[in-house]
């Protein structure tokens, strides 16, 4: 397979529609590995699996200890509409150990949730993402504007991937908008979180997640104690880089 060109890759998917970049991207890495939370991450499960044969399409999903009751019914609904194998990767035990036991369950509202984001989200991550090329995120510009809104349908890399084995980050709905997400959604009867039927929009870990007020904007339910700039947990680092 020769090897993967992004700014080509950019230049020729960065208006087409989020199922020709994962039809593109497929034929590129000859897989789609998609990382899932949410739900933009099932809108992409859904359009892989129209694109490329089910035993192609791998989805993983980082159960970090502290998700919602109703995350965890909402990825075993989605495990079973699809018929799918989900890869749910957990944190290393003695990091978490060590950390709650030094600095209690709650650390994050103290300190900042950069460190515990590495323990339960940026180590298994870091481990999921060892030796593969690719992987697909449901990023969008307009999720984050202090660190998402130059974010490209291909980027490399510069966190996970190495220069023995490059990685590249395919973002098919970098310019959708959470509007048409959810028309998506609806149109194609697309499993989502209860939690959105009750005010959350962004959903992340449950003490660092809360609903959102009219007009606000979906990140400000997300470490809402902290500064707006740095809402980034660690699994999208180059977006902290190039703010
Ligand atoms: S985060 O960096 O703030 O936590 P966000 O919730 O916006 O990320 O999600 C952006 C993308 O990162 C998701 O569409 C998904 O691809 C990936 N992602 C985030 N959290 C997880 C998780 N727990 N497991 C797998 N992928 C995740
Ligand atoms: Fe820890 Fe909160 Fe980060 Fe989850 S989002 S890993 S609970 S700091």
């Amino acid at each position: 397979m020769a090897p993967f060109n992004t700014a080509q890759f950019v230049l020729e998917q960065d208006q087409a529609a989020p199922k020709e970049i994962l039809r593109a991207a497929y034929a590129a890495f000859g897989e789609l590995t998609v990382s899932f939370s949410g739900a933009e991450d099932v809108v992409l499960i859904d359009l892989a699996l129209k694109v490329a044969p089910p035993e192609k399409v791998h989805v993983f999903s980082l159960d970090t200890g502290r998700l919602h009751a109703e995350t965890y019914a909402f990825i075993e609904r989605v495990r079973k509409h699809y018929g799918i194998k989900i890869d749910i990767r957990f944190p290393d035990t003695q990091a978490v150990q060590a950390l709650v036991t030094q600095k209690g369950l709650y650390s994050f509202y103290h300190d900042g949730h950069q460190e515990c984001c590495s323990i339960r989200k940026v180590a298994p991550l870091r481990e999921r993402l060892q030796g593969l090329s690719m992987w697909v995120t449901g990023q969008r510009r307009d999720q984050s504007p202090g660190t998402r809104s130059t974010l490209q349908v291909a980027e490399r890399d510069g966190a996970f991937g190495s220069e023995a084995t490059p990685l590249f980050k395919i973002n098919p709905l970098t310019h959708w908008t959470s509007e048409d997400v959810w028309t998506y959604i609806r149109m194609f009867d697309v499993p989502y979180n209860p939690l959105h039927e009750r005010g959350f929009i962004s959903i992340g870990c449950e003490p660092c997640t809360r609903p959102t007020l009219p007009h606000q904007h979906e990140r400000e339910g997300r470490w809402w104690w902290e500064d707006k700039g740095g809402k980034e947990c660690g699994l999208h680092v180059a977006n902290l880089a190039t703010r």
